[in-house]
């Protein structure tokens, strides 16, 4: 394997090894690629059967096992609280979020990658963590968007004080969550219907920081993909006018109120539009794992502390997996479409189960209702859209990505942005 100095060179030989090489194949003495579907769908099963959180650091402190929390027992308190989400009114208040961000854009040039990211972030922090006083949700705010880039900017920032002002804007984030934490258990703050809240009742076995946690993996979740798949979205959106066009049209003709209550069913093409934008354009790019067992894939056989990285990028990129792999087509999301999928192992932009992305159907939605509000509210212009590349950091991101965004003329006249 060459050194690459660059994530794009990095993918690109990847990319050509894996085509050379079957999809399972050493990167490296310790980093086994496993890119083919059905490996990537076993080890991952494996990998997490039976998986509990690790010990609580007083415990380790102290040499005494934690009481065992099951991860599953954490998805499924997520799952269940995200189902009572699935409303349309809280679809209607997300969508409301999401348009506050823009509306506060309008008329000046923008820089698309920041609104796609602070529009995914302020609209879903609610979801994960609700009741925040303002000031609360900045320091989680500037926690995400210091994390996030780190992993995106082209020149992200190095040096002894950076990492200092990165610390400290973490410690204070961390505070903020156990704050909450505290004070919804003790009653000095109300429960919410967010994502936090079944581990207020868990704390007396999660302990604080495995509870901390629990909710940074999720202000972690929201805080990357549904910001790069946005910023994925106004890409494919600005680049190509036919697919804008039909899009506008099916969202003149679909009723808010229908579109609230079941997205896909009202919006079929513009779920196939989410979709195929997904496929081509999957965050993040590569997920490194640590293998926890012995496992034999075929082509290698991965043992315990080893590391293996999956990617739903280059399964969707694959041309064993998919006809024209690089050429974007919703229509391949069409029933029985020629160039659809492969098989069911071959579109897997949330990953893979028993780790698969418990925000599966919300980041659809939201990917959906920002398309509606192309659609019907905005008018997005971005010069030169065709010349905009896409760069290969932790996800695909636009370089030099800008553009304005003004109200529809029917929406500056009577201030509504509903369609139909
Ligand atoms: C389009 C938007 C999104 C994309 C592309 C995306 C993608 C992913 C991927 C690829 C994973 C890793 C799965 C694996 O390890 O196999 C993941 C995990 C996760 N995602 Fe998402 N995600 C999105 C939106 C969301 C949203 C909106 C939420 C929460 C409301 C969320 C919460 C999570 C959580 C909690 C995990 C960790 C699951 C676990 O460790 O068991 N995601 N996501």
């Amino acid at each position: 394997m060459t050194s690459p100095h660059r994530p794009d060179d990095f993918l690109h030989d990847l990319r050509a090894r894996s085509a050379a090489e079957g999809g399972v194949f050493w990167i490296n003495d310790g980093l086994l690629a496993v890119f083919e579907p059905e490996a990537a769908r076993h080890v991952s099963r494996t990998n997490w059967q039976g998986f509990v959180m690790p010990e609580r650091g007083l415990d380790l402190l102290r040499r005494r096992p934690s009481p065992e929390v099951a991860w599953t027992r954490v998805r499924t308190a997520w799952l269940t609280q995200l189902h009572h989400l699935s409303t349309a009114e809280r679809r209607d208040r997300l969508t409301a979020r999401m348009r506050a961000v823009m509306d506060a854009r309008l008329g000046r040039r923008i820089d698309l990658v920041t609104l796609s990211q602070d529009v995914t972030v302020r609209s879903l922090l609610p979801v994960a963590l609700a009741g925040l006083t303002p000031r609360e949700s900045v320091w989680v705010e500037r926690d995400l968007d210091q994390k996030l880039r780190r992993l995106i900017d082209r020149a992200p920032g190095t040096g002894p004080g950076h990492r200092l002002h990165f610390a400290a804007v973490q410690v204070r984030a961390g505070r903020v969550v156990r704050r909450v934490l505290r004070a919804r258990a003790s009653g000095r703050r109300p429960r919410e219907r967010d994502l936090a809240d079944p581990f207020v009742d868990l704390l007396p076995e999660l302990g604080m920081d495995r509870a901390l946690s629990v909710v940074t993996t999720v202000l972690t979740a929201i805080g990357g993909p549904p910001g790069s798949a946005a910023a994925a979205v106004l890409y494919e959106f600005a680049r190509r006018p036919r697919w804008a066009a039909l899009l506008a049209a099916e969202h003149q003709g679909t009723d808010e109120a229908d579109f609230l209550a079941a997205p896909a069913g009202a919006a079929p093409l513009t779920h196939r539009f989410v979709q195929e934008t997904l496929r081509m354009w999957s965050p993040p790019l590569l997920l490194v794992r640590r293998a926890r067992g012995t496992y034999d894939l075929g082509a290698a056989t991965l043992r315990a502390g080893q590391e293996y990285i999956l990617s739903p990028h280059m399964i969707h990129r694959d041309r064993r997996y998919w006809n024209e792999p690089d050429t974007f087509d919703p229509d391949r999301f069409l029933p029985g479409a020629p160039h659809g999928p492969a098989g069911r192992g071959s579109y897997v932009p949330f990953g893979w189960a028993p780790k698969r992305c418990v925000g599966a159907d919300l980041g659809t939605v939201q990917l959906m209702a920002l398309c509606r509000l192309l659609c019907t509210r905005y008018r997005l212009t971005v010069p030169d859209a065709d010349q905009v590349a896409m760069a290969f950091r932790f996800a695909p991101v636009p370089q030099d990505f800008h553009g304005t965004l003004a109200l529809r003329r029917h929406v500056a006249r009577d201030g509504t942005g509903h369609g139909g």
